[in-house]
């Protein structure tokens, strides 16, 4: 019975260890891999942090040790509504701007600030993958492109404020870790409200698992 009941520790083990380990390089947000990238990869790279992070000479203006090209004079086209209630800026913020510097296609996924080996930006690797143009931009065919139009997409740089609307939880305090962690700056409804780029544990990279709509009653009293 000991011996078996070891076994079956080991099992269990076996099983939870994996998923407790699981980040950025099992997501398709590892661009050295055509196996966990099935449309966006780059040949010949071997780094996977990389693509957003540097170590040194990072650019901290848009991201923590950010080294992805950001232009932060793009423009983009804002949600708009008749119901809305709270302050919404006239572009996104950071935690926001991060995510669409690949997501909007503008820019190519692999142009960064500080290439792995020499001190110096350019682009690392070359595009591989259906999702990809020659240059390495996002394709609107993909199904990771968002564009610069942001009206069709939940808003985003937008001030949180549930006094100005019932129909909202109040929030206090500026949690750190996630699920909890849903205001850019403990401020801003932005892209890193709802997506952790690190953990695809939930699909779609979302903070939490949106069984019942779990993630949208964190904030909408709905
Ligand atoms: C596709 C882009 C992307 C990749 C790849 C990526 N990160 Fe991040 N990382 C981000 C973004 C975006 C933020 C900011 C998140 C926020 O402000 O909510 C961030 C924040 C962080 C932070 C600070 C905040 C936190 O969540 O603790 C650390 C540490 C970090 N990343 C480490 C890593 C490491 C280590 C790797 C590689 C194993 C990695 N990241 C790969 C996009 C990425
Ligand atoms: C360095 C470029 C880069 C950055 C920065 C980045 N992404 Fe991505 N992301 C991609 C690419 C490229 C894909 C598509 C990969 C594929 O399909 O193989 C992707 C995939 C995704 C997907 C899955 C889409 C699908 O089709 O399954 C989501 C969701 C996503 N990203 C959200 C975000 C969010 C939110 C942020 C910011 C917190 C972010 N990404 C930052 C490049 C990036
Ligand atoms: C209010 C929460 C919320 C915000 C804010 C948000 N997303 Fe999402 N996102 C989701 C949910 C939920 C899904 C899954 C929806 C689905 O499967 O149709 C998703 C899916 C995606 C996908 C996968 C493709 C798709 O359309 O289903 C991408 C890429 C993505 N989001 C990127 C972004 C980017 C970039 C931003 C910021 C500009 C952003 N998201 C802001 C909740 C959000
Ligand atoms: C981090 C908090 C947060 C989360 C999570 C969130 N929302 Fe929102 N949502 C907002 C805010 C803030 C607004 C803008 C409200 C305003 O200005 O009155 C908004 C606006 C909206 C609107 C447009 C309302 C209008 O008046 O035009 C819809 C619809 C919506 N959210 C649905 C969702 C859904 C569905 C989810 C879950 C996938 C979700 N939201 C998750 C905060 C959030």
């Amino acid at each position: 019975m000991i011996a078996k009941s070891r076994y079956l520790l080991i099992l269990i083990l076996l099983v939870i260890v994996p998923s407790a380990m699981a980040g950025v390089k099992e997501t398709k947000h590892n661009f050295t891999s055509p196996t966990y990238s099935p449309n966006a990869y780059f040949w010949g790279t071997r780094q996977v942090c990389v693509f957003c992070h540097a170590v040194h000479n990072a650019d901290q203006t848009y991201g923590p040790l950010w080294n992805h090209e950001v232009n932060g004079a793009q423009s983009y086209t804002m949600y708009s509504s008749q119901t809305m209630d709270m302050n919404q800026s006239a572009s996104p913020h950071n935690g926001s701007l991060i995510c669409l510097s690949c997501h909007d296609g503008t820019i190519a996924v692999n142009s960064l600030s500080n290439l792995p080996g020499p001190e110096a930006a350019g682009n690392y690797g070359t595009p591989g993958g259906p999702g990809l143009d020659v240059d390495g931009k996002l394709t609107s065919s993909s199904t990771a492109f968002v564009g610069t139009d942001l009206s069709d997409d939940h808003p985003v740089g937008i001030t949180y404020d549930a006094g100005k609307d019932n129909d909202f939880v109040p929030k206090a305090g500026n949690p750190t870790a996630y699920p909890d962690k849903l205001l850019y700056q403990g401020l801003y409804v932005e892209c890193t409200s709802c997506h952790n780029p690190h953990d695809n544990t939930y699909s779609d990279f979302l903070v939490e698992s949106n069984d019942n709509s779990a993630l949208c009653t964190r904030c909408h009293t709905k």
